[in-house]
């Protein structure tokens, strides 16, 4: 049941004790999510793949909060060998790890691929995550009820999953659109497979996702080529909501104690693009268990990552 008032901040119990990565941590709704959580009293770790500018996010977030608790560590997810280095090190240096928010994105760049030779938006959006996400399970299980919390958007509805050539193979038919849509669609079928995974596993990790409705952060700069998106992109954000109400589904997702593993929230305002979160709904494809599992096998071979107790042997970073 949704509470009869709008969830806010007030609505978020205390972090204290919580172990925090946050992907793309340094900006948008990550940046905004990072602030909040280290008023909460979490331990934030910013997982960056420009150390620079995570240094400077979380020098901002020191100032604001003196005893903020943050550490910065470089992690750039269109490279599967850096995934590969960010997971290996945060194992040596942590136990374990409460909260892995999968925030980190980019949005309709022109076509190009990963150092892996992924089509960029889903190598960065999805495989990367999914790659990180298998790497940290076991220091995820180690943590009392660990979460991880998939950022995924109203644009997952523009989507779809064409396995015969799921990245344009060569560009023919890249559409900017559809394959950011593909990718958004691929971190809810992701989530919802994955809450299947471990609940068969008995696992004590949940799997929940969010979407921040529109709101005013860096995600457009792949757009800002064109003269018309440059011209009306501050006309846009008078409209859409900031960073900071962005971020809200993210912390409902990742702290409010009353959250089910494959939850999905969402803006509460006109068509989910504007409000505090509640559950909201996604397209019939992203609930299609035969698509999660046929994407969950082929990330598995693009990455070469298979996850621990499902199915395959232990993962070593
Ligand atoms: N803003 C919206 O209206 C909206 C709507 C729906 C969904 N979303 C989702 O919300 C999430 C956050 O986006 P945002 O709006 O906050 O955008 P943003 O301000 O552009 O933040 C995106 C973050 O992702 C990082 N990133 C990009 N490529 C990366 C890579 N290869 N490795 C590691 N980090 C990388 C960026 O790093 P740099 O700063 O170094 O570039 C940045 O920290 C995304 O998943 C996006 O799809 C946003």
């Amino acid at each position: 049941m949704e509470p009869p008032l709008a969830w806010t901040l007030q609505d978020l119990p205390s972090l204290k004790n919580k172990r925090i990565v946050i992907t793309g941590g340094n900006s948008g709704i990550g940046f905004d999510t990072a602030r909040v959580c280290a008023e909460k009293g979490a331990e934030l770790v910013l997982a960056c793949r420009n150390l620079g500018k995570a240094d400077e996010a979380a020098q901002k977030i020191r100032q604001l909060l003196p005893k903020a608790s943050v550490t910065t560590m470089a992690l750039d997810l269109s490279r599967q060998k850096s995934i590969r280095d960010f997971a290996k090190r945060f194992i040596a240096d942590y136990k374990s790890l409460d909260v892995l928010v999968n925030n980190a994105g980019i949005m309709m760049p022109p076509y190009e691929l990963t150092e892996d030779g992924f089509e960029s938006q889903f190598g960065v959006n999805h495989l990367g995550h999914f790659a990180l996400t298998g790497l940290l399970l076991p220091v995820l299980e180690a943590a009392p009820s660990a979460r991880i919390v998939n950022i995924s958007s109203l644009a997952h509805r523009f989507g779809d999953m064409n396995f015969e050539n799921p990245m344009f193979e060569g560009g023919v038919g890249y559409s900017r659109t559809k394959a950011y849509g593909r990718s958004k669609l691929a971190n809810l079928l992701f989530t919802f497979e994955l809450k299947k995974r471990l609940a068969e596993r008995g696992s004590n990790v949940m799997a929940v996702t969010a979407h921040p409705g529109l709101a005013a952060t860096n995600l457009s700069r792949y757009l800002e080529t064109y003269f018309f998106v440059r011209w009306a992109m501050p006309l846009v954000q008078c409209f859409i909501q900031s960073a900071d109400m962005g971020a809200l589904p993210t912390l409902r997702a990742l702290g409010d104690p009353g959250v089910e593993s494959g939850d999905y929230f969402g803006p509460d305002g006109f068509r989910q693009q504007r409000g505090y979160p509640r559950r909201v709904g996604s397209s019939k494809l992203s609930r299609d268990p035969q698509i999660s599992s046929r994407l969950w096998t082929l990330s598995e071979n693009l990455t070469g990552i298979r996850y621990l107790g499902m199915d395959s042997p232990r993962v070593s970073a």
